[in-house]
Parts: C-alpha cells; sequence; structure tokens
C-alpha cells in the first residue's frame, strides 16, 4: 500500500509551486500519494508562510491539533517561510515536530524525512538549477518558477530573510518546462516570483543573459502555449520596453498586478521601494494607454508607521486614479528581522484598523462602478473549475471569473462568452461559440 501525505499550503503562489514539487518528489522517491484526511496521512506537512505575524501565531495551535489526530507512527514536517525564519525553535516550541525544511531548501525533502529532528534552512542554498520531479495540481494551468529569493530590501518585508537573496533560474529550464506542460495539455503558464520583472540580474552558473521581457518573448514561443501570466513584476521595473511587449504580445494575458504598498511618496521611502507616487501612476498610465482593457491588481499596506492621515489620503488617491480590479490590502504587521521593525514612530492600532475599513469600503465602491461596465462584453474564457451547481467557470484573458451553465467537456477550452450578469466576485455569462 502507498504512503499517504497530507500537505497544508498557506500563503503565496511560490509556495503552491514549492507544495508542488515536494509532493513531486515524495511522490517519485517515497510513492507518497495525496490525501484531504490528516487522520490516514503517514506525513503532515505544512507549507507556511510569515509574512505576516497572525498566520505564525495559528501554527503552533495547529501543530497541535496535528498532533493530537496523526495516526500511530505518522510524522509531522514544517517547511516554508516560518520554517527558515523559526528554524529549530519549532521543534523546541513543539518537540513532536519532525522535521523543519525551509522555503529555499524544499528540494531536500526526501532526505530530511528520513533524518528524525533534521532542521534545514540554509537561506544560502543554490536550488536554481534542479530540476524537480513532476507533479501539477491543475491540468489547465502550470507554475513555474522563475527565480528564487528576492534582492530588495523593502523595509516591512521578512521574505528575503527567508528566502534569500535572488537567483534567476536558466531561461533554457524554464522554456524545456513550459514545453512540457504545454505537450500534456496545459494552455496557461504562469511565471512566479517575487520579482519577476528583475530577472536574469543574477544566474548561478554561466547561463546566456536575458531579461524578462525576452523571457516573455521565448515561452511564447512554445507551441501550445497560449496564455502567459506572472507574478508578481515590481513596479520599480516596469520599463517601457516591458510595457510594450505586455501590450504587443498576444498570448501575455491583460492582467497586471502592480503592487502599490503606499500612495505617499514619504511612506513608500521609508519602506525603501524604490519609486514614487508619481512614477507608479505614470507607469499605471502607459499601461492603461496601450492596454485600455487592462485589470491592474495591487497590494497596500496600511498603517506603516509615521503612516499620517494625509499619507492615507494619498493611497486613496492612487486607488480612484487607477482604479484596481482587486486589492489585497493588509494592516502593517511588524515582522522581526526587518528593518521597519525598530521604527517608533508606529501608528495606532485602531487608527490602522479604522484605515483598513475605510479603504475596503472604497474599493468596493470603485468595483462596483467598474462591474457594471462589464454587462454585455465579449470575452474569451479559459474553463478550469467544474462547479457543483451546473455550472463550470474560468477567467477571461483580463482574469475577470466568469461562470456559465455547462458541463465538464468545457473544462481545458477557451470559448467566448458573453457577460450577462455581474456582481463584485463572479459574473455569469453565455457561451457563444
Ligand atoms: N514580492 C512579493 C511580496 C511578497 S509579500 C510580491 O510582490 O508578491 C506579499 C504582500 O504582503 C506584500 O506585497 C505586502 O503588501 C504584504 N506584506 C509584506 N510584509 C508585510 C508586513 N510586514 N505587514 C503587512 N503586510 C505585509
Ligand atoms: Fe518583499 Fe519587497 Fe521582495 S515586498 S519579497 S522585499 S520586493
Amino acid at each position: 500500500m502507498s504512503k499517504k501525505l497530507f500537505i497544508e499550503t498557506l500563503g503565496c503562489a511560490m509556495n503552491v509551486r514549492d507544495s508542488e514539487h515536494m509532493i513531486a518528489e515524495l511522490n517519485a522517491q517515497e510513492g507518497y500519494e495525496l490525501t484531504d484526511d490528516a487522520r490516514e496521512a503517514d506525513l503532515i506537512l505544512i507549507n507556511t508562510c510569515s509574512v505576516r505575524e497572525k498566520p505564525v501565531h495559528k501554527l503552533f495551535s495547529e501543530l497541535g491539533v496535528f498532533n493530537k489526530l496523526k495516526k500511530e507512527g505518522a510524522k509531522i514536517g514544517v517547511s516554508g517561510c516560518t520554517a527558515s525564519h523559526l528554524g529549530k525553535e519549532i521543534i523546541k516550541r513543539a518537540p513532536y515536530v519532525n522535521f523543519v525544511l525551509g522555503a529555499r531548501n524544499v528540494s531536500k525533502i526526501g532526505e530530511v524525512l528520513h533524518r528524525d529532528k533534521a532542521v534545514e534552512v540554509e537561506i544560502d542554498y543554490d536550488e536554481s538549477q534542479f530540476a524537480f520531479k513532476d507533479f501539477r495540481s491543475s491540468p489547465y494551468k502550470a507554475y513555474i518558477n522563475i527565480s528564487i529569493g528576492c534582492d530588495k530590501q523593502c523595509t516591512f518585508c521578512i521574505v528575503p530573510k527567508t528566502r534569500g537573496d535572488e537567483i534567476s533560474i536558466p531561461a533554457d529550464l524554464i522554456v524545456a518546462e513550459a514545453r512540457k506542460a504545454a505537450q500534456n495539455g496545459v494552455k496557461e503558464i504562469f511565471l512566479l516570483g517575487q520579482n519577476v520583472n528583475n530577472y536574469g540580474r543574477r544566474f548561478s552558473g554561466n547561463h546566456e543573459k536575458m531579461n524578462f521581457t525576452e523571457l516573455l518573448r521565448r515561452v511564447s514561443a512554445v507551441e501550445g502555449v497560449e496564455r502567459i501570466r506572472f507574478t508578481s513584476p515590481h513596479p520599480l521595473h516596469m520599463d517601457d520596453e516591458f510595457i510594450e511587449e505586455f501590450a504587443r504580445n498576444p498570448k501575455i494575458c491583460k492582467s497586471m498586478h502592480m503592487p502599490l504598498q503606499s500612495g505617499s511618496s514619504e511612506i513608500l521611502k521609508a519602506m525603501k521601494r524604490g519609486y514614487t507616487k508619481e512614477w507608479f501612476l505614470n507607469r499605471a498610465a502607459k499601461l492603461r494607454e496601450l492596454v485600455p482593457d487592462v485589470s491592474i491588481s495591487t497590494d497596500i499596506i496600511v498603517a506603516f508607521p509615521g503612516e499620517s492621515d494625509k499619507d492615507f489620503e494619498e493611497t486613496l488617491d492612487v486607488m480612484r486614479e487607477v482604479r484596481f480590479e482587486q486589492v489585497f490590502s493588509f494592516k502593517y504587521s511588524p515582522r522581526p528581522l526587518t528593518e521597519a521593525e525598530g521604527f517608533t514612530d508606529t501608528v495606532d492600532s485602531e487608527v490602522g484598523s479604522e484605515r483598513l475599513s475605510r479603504l475596503q469600503a472604497f474599493q468596493d465602491t470603485i468595483l462596483d462602478e467598474m462591474k457594471t461596465t462589464l454587462l454585455g462584453k465579449e470575452v474569451e474564457v479559459y474553463f478550469e473549475e467544474l462547479r457543483n451547481d451546473g455550472y463550470v467557470a474560468g477567467r477571461s484573458d483580463n482574469n475577470v471569473m466568469i461562470k456559465v451553465k455547462g458541463c465538464e467537456e468545457w473544462l481545458g477550452k477557451i470559448a467566448k462568452v458573453k457577460i450577462t450578469e455581474v456582481s463584485r466576485l463572479v459574473q455569469y455569462g453565455e457561451i457563444l461559440a
């Protein structure tokens, strides 16, 4: 009988891909198969996130629950950014944990499994050329890492300390992965990195020099690839060449994530983001000029140390001007190992909560207005999900989630759809052809 793996993945898309890598390695080396039931698992693995404080607290209570319900002899592992950050401290606080595997070390999963109390959290470790075995959680969409780590030093962010310096993965490996995925019927490639448009600044070996724009061209030349998405680009590196390629290349989906963080140039400076409010607005305007239908999403942090009412209003200004399709908003959470942890001009927590709700309410009004303009539009939808109420769902090129009446025969297909009903979260439509 095969062994069973229960895996929980928290945080960003890079963690989703890391989990796929670990599942693939465990399956190839040890014959593990996935289960949804932690009670029958031989290995329970939590792939963690440490970007904000709350999920880190939750980890330890969750580990306690898993320890109680696990079957006799089952192992528990902790991987990801909290593993990198807390290291052996995790085993100190939860002695029943069998191994700790950092975000930069996921290729070692097969090895740590057999070393009880192993802690592998080296952030200089280079797995940029490691050829992982194959596992994809979706038959329709392939996540592909293009770099590991991050070279930026945003003062609020713990990621460079948990994922280490940025190293680009050689383009021929990326293209080979895209080719393999396309041969297996995948139409959509999702390129991943903490800072994708910084691609090519550093490789670990002697590799062909290339920037992100050129990489996009290479991937789009792969036969069978019909759609390309990527996350996350950095607003600082959105040069004209990149935006022009984004606009011109029909395979690149017209949805862009532009993590703003704050609309105040003062706060952006304190965050060490490297751009101003004006630069951000200029890039967004250029994007809209070349791609009028582009959907832009963003990340915003409120109540960063020193944020005044006026600074906060500037963030709302940018939202008013850019009109984001989606805003991931967070209240600033001080993180260890970051520069901002030592900043003393903190914002009162209640003020932060109030700003966060104001911002979200404001976004809702913008979104409601934007959604009405979708009514009657014709878009191409790539169907990826079967809903149990007789619907199939998928995304348009510019990232609008649309449900239509239909069955599994539509899965994996791209069809023209007319939008017939709109709401904040989901749209309904009819298939035209
Ligand atoms: N380079 C990655 C960033 C990863 S962190 C990317 O662009 O996707 C994802 C988001 O979490 C950040 O964009 C930021 O908005 C938020 N975040 C990071 N550190 C935070 C902190 N200390 N407090 C609150 N939000 C934070
Ligand atoms: Fe974090 Fe800034 Fe890098 S948000 S992941 S340090 S680009």
